[in-house]
């Protein structure tokens, strides 16, 4: 079964280890620090999700208001108050390509919405992460050569969370 649990100040300890690992994925250029998850726990209109298979760990997901997101401030010059930014989203290798990424970034686009986002938006790798947004119809609005030294070009995405689109996506 699967299901989600909020990643707060409280309950870090108890989930730092899996999320520092999962960090190891990525390149070093773009690896966070525990004291950038701790600012991001410390900002209750941000959001940090795990999801858990059969109680479980298998993956996270952590978003900022676009207000506080400083690679959003160097990609744009206005910020939004109504946009969420996913840091990060992932999946450990075992578990992926099973749905689990898709279903992450579904709950973690539902917690969005209740807390007010009009909008995600994030930098998304060519791999199966800009496949798994483009599923859900993400506006592609720029491309990023070498992202941060990693030899990836990066896109921009949106996806909008009105109403409208959430009941459609109910249906994926
Ligand atoms: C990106 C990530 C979170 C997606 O999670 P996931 O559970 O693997 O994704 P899903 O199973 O929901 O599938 C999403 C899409 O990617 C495809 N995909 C996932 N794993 C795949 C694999 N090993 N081979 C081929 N396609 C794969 C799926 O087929 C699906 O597309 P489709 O429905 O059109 O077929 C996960 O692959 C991951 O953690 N990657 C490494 C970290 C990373 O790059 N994070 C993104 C940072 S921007």
């Amino acid at each position: 079964m699967i299901n989600f649990e909020d990643i707060t100040p409280e309950n870090w300890e108890k989930w730092k280890e899996p999320v520092l690992r999962s960090e190891l994925i990525f390149p070093e250029s773009l690896r966070s620090t525990e004291e950038e998850f701790r600012v991001t726990l410390d900002t209750p209109s941000n959001i940090a999700k795990i999801i858990r298979l059969d109680g479980r760990y298998i993956g996270n997901a952590f978003g900022c208001g676009a207000v506080h997101f400083d690679f959003y401030r160097q990609s744009r010059q206005a910020v939004c108050a109504e946009e969420i930014h996913i840091n990060n989203i992932v999946i450990e290798p075992p578990y992926q390509g099973h749905g689990h990424g898709t279903r992450l970034l579904q709950e973690f686009m539902g917690e969005a919405r209740r807390k007010g986002y009009k909008k995600l938006i994030g930098f998304f790798r060519p791999n199966h992460s800009l496949r798994l947004v483009r599923k859900l119809d993400c506006v592609e609005k720029s491309v990023h050569p070498d992202w941060f030294g990693t030899g990836e070009d990066y896109v921009f995405c949106e996806i909008d969370l009105s109403v409208k689109y959430f009941k459609k996506l109910k249906a994926v």
